[in-house]
């Protein structure tokens, strides 16, 4: 439906509304023990037409090789997982997202999920850090994965590509850096760990049942058209951990607009230190030739400062720093679609397009 067949429909009364568009509400969902347990958001697969070129990307974007084996590159970020970004070669040179790998909160959730209908067991010993892996395969040539088993990184510090040294910032009334100085050189924005990723869903209904009955998503916000608010057209989704804290969304989903031929990943999104490594970076990969897709600014839902790069494929993957963290206490809101940033350049006309080559 294109925007003018929505304005017009915002003339008619409400009952004429609701037959021709039917409310398309989402439900606000609890989670339960009996639905497996995610703890984190782990990390993602993509099969690239030209891997040699993903690579050069990866480096200058950030990320630090694990792992060379075969058709595949394992990158890692600085945190406790063994590698965030899994790059294949794809034998057909067409480039493809294989989805997302979340961690099963022990091997109780790690069974549990594996008797859901669908689930496939894959040995992925071979990789850095070993364990096991279940895959199920969706709509549209989209697969979600649960990992356990995986040996940890030692994490706990923060390396930097592009910091020579840094205080405390000092504030108008508090002056705590005395005497020493900020300084930088140039170098990519050193990535922690993947944050979340989304997708712009053509089975929507059906792709958000299968995820939140099953595992434990709630959603922290839901939009709905302005025009129409009966019509519910995105969630953020964070994983409930009770009373701990987890990232405002791992996971988002966007219904797909009239037209969409299939089901696609918006963007995947990696955690960065701060705002000086997210500008010193994004110098970086302006320098080394790569497009800017938008950014750097903030988001409003999840607060993060954001910058968004196509990669070498075509893929917009996303730098983020201090993005919010919910617990059981933040209760799901619901709104409707507003501005996405509150400062920053302007919101490109083709953000929500897919540019995959
Ligand atoms: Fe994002």
């Amino acid at each position: 439906m294109s925007l003018w067949m929505i304005d017009v429909l915002t003339w008619l009364p409400q009952s004429w509304q609701d037959w021709i568009l039917p409310a398309t509400t989402i439900p606000v969902v609890q989670n339960h023990p009996s639905k497996v347990q995610l703890s984190r958001i782990s990390h993602v697969y993509f099969d690239h037409g030209d891997l040699e070129a993903f690579d050069r990307f990866a480096k200058d974007f950030g990320f630090v090789q694990a792992e060379r084996k075969g058709n595949s590159i394992y990158y890692r970020g600085y945190g406790r997982d063994p590698y965030v970004y899994v790059a294949s070669q794809s034998l057909t040179r067409r480039s493809r997202f294989m989805g997302t790998a979340f961690v099963a909160k022990d091997q109780e959730n790690f069974d549990k999920a594996l008797k859901l209908p669908g689930a496939v067991i894959k040995d992925i010993g071979e990789a850095p850090g070993g364990g096991q892996m279940i895959t199920f395969a969706r709509p549209n040539d989209t697969f979600f994965h649960v990992v356990h088993g995986q040996t940890e990184r030692e994490s706990g510090t923060i390396p930097t590509a592009t910091h020579d040294s840094q205080g405390p910032f000092n504030t108008p009334l508090e002056k705590p850096r005395k005497g020493y100085f900020q300084r930088y050189h140039d170098g990519p924005a050193l990535v922690h760990k993947l944050g979340h990723f989304g997708y712009v869903c053509k089975e929507f209904e059906e792709e958000l049942d299968f995820y939140t009955s099953n595992f434990n998503f709630v959603h922290s916000d839901i939009l709905s058209l302005p025009q129409l608010p009966h019509i519910d057209v995105m969630t953020f989704m964070h994983l409930d951990l009770g009373k701990a804290y987890s990232d405002h969304h791992s996971f988002f989903l966007q219904r797909a607009p009239p037209g969409t031929s299939k089901t696609y990943i918006h963007h995947s999104s990696f955690e960065v230190s701060d705002f000086d490594t997210q500008l010193m970076g994004h110098k970086h990969l302006a320098k080394k030739g790569w497009k800017s897709v938008w950014g750097v600014g903030r988001h409003i839902l999840g607060s993060q400062i954001f910058d968004y790069w196509y990669d070498s494929s075509g893929f917009k993957i996303e730098h983020y720093a201090d993005g919010d963290v919910v617990n059981e206490d933040n209760a799901t809101r619901k709104e409707p679609v507003g501005p996405i940033s509150v400062w920053g350049p302007e919101l490109p006309k083709d953000f929500g397009d897919n540019k995959v080559k």
